[in-house]
């Protein structure tokens, strides 16, 4: 099977979680604990490359993907050693990709950038996968502009309106791509228990009248989404929840908040209040810790994957059961089991022989 050739949008926490996970799963491939799907539609994470990678800090720019990885801020944990990838990040524009209060701790590099459709093409790049921070809008759309240009396929991790913007979608159509986005979900994420906790209980006859979920964290996502983010997450991740249930109820959701000394870990805390029998109330108070970066490991290597099937298949524009499946703000919101029945129809259908 020949490898997945991916480009990566900014080296921070994702991005060491995806590398790190890489080498883990090609040491531990006959008992791949902890990843959704080990194969899918014939490929294994192994088969995913990473041939060039972007950055603007200082401290990673003009480094092997080995050591950047593990450069501050980064504060993913170290699960295992990497040695040498051959893949040397590359300084981009800066645009908007340094927040006020991440410019606290993001050392700005003063190279110039390269021409990153260029720099794609020469690496041969089939994907170029958007792990910028989620308040730089316009550094997104402009690594989705050089995946055009470099006829790669774009896989946009972060919030920004791409994959679910239609005027986008259409580009990627038209250069005959495809697109995924926006804003990945986490394997284990707050969101998918807050709506499953919400559906359980609704499902069940009980009237839910008010309900909130807020993190606290400690990654440099965390201290971006401070200053300008904290809307715009707190939108998606509350349509998403909405949507769990079938009438309205009160529901705030994915308001976040800067902890340093958690690191890369993050809290989550639920709270629900409804009447079931005869007004009856019921309370749910939840406390809920993960660790931020490699809640997106297993997603991205299906997202990869999902995406090189669609690109052998020729599948161009958004890829709406992928999108729905993978991702918080899709072109087409589903419920969960409806998106898991399209995802995997849509790898049964696109699987390589
Ligand atoms: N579990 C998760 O961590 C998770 C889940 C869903 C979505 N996401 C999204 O993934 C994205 C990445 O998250 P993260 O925790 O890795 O963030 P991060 O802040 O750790 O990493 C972002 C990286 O982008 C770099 N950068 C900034 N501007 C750039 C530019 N113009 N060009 C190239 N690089 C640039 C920064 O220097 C940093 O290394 C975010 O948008 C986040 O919302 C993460």
């Amino acid at each position: 099977m020949a490898k997945i050739k991916v480009a990566l949008a900014g080296v921070g926490n994702c991005a060491s979680a995806l590398i790190q996970g890489l080498r883990y799963y090609s040491m531990f491939a006959e008992n791949p604990v902890g990843l959704r799907n080990p194969q899918l539609g014939g490929y294994a994470p192994s088969d995913i490359q990473v041939v060039a990678a972007f950055d603007v800090d200082n401290r990673k720019v003009g480094k092997d993907l080995a050591e950047a990885i593990f450069a501050p801020p980064n504060n993913a944990p170290r699960v295992t050693d990497i040695p040498k990838t051959g893949v040397t990040v590359q300084k981009a524009q800066t645009l908007d990709g340094i927040g006020k209060s991440a410019a606290n701790v993001i050392q700005a590099s003063n190279q110039p950038g390269v021409n990153v459709a260029e720099t794609l093409r020469e690496a041969n790049a089939e994907v170029l996968v958007n792990l910028l921070p989620s308040g730089a809008t316009n550094a997104s759309r402009y690594y989705a502009e050089q995946a055009l240009t470099a006829k790669c396929a774009f896989i946009n991790a972060t919030p920004t309106y791409i994959a679910s913007d239609v005027a986008w979608a259409k580009k990627f159509e038209d250069a005959q791509l495809p697109l995924a986005g926006d804003d990945l979900v986490d394997q284990v994420g707050s969101t998918a228990l807050h709506k499953t906790l919400l559906k359980l209980l609704s499902n069940s006859g009980v009237k839910i009248t008010e309900t909130y979920q807020l993190d606290v964290g400690g990654g440099t996502e965390s201290l971006d989404t401070l200053d300008r983010t904290r809307e715009a997450k707190r939108t998606i991740k509350t349509q998403s929840v909405a949507s769990a249930l079938p009438y309205k109820a009160e529901i705030v959701a994915g308001s976040t908040d800067y902890v340093d000394f958690l690191q890369n870990n993050r809290d989550s805390y639920f709270w629900i209040s409804g009447t079931y029998f005869c007004n009856a109330p019921m309370r749910i108070d939840l406390k809920f810790s993960t660790v931020d970066a490699p809640n997106a490991g297993s997603v991205l290597f299906d997202v990869i994957r999902a995406t090189k099937l669609a690109l052998n298949k020729k599948q161009t524009g958004a890829l709406i059961p992928l999108c729905a499946y993978a991702f918080k703000r899709p072109p087409q919101m589903m419920p969960l089991e409806t998106a898991e029945k399209a995802f995997a129809a849509f790898i049964k259908e696109n699987a390589s022989a």
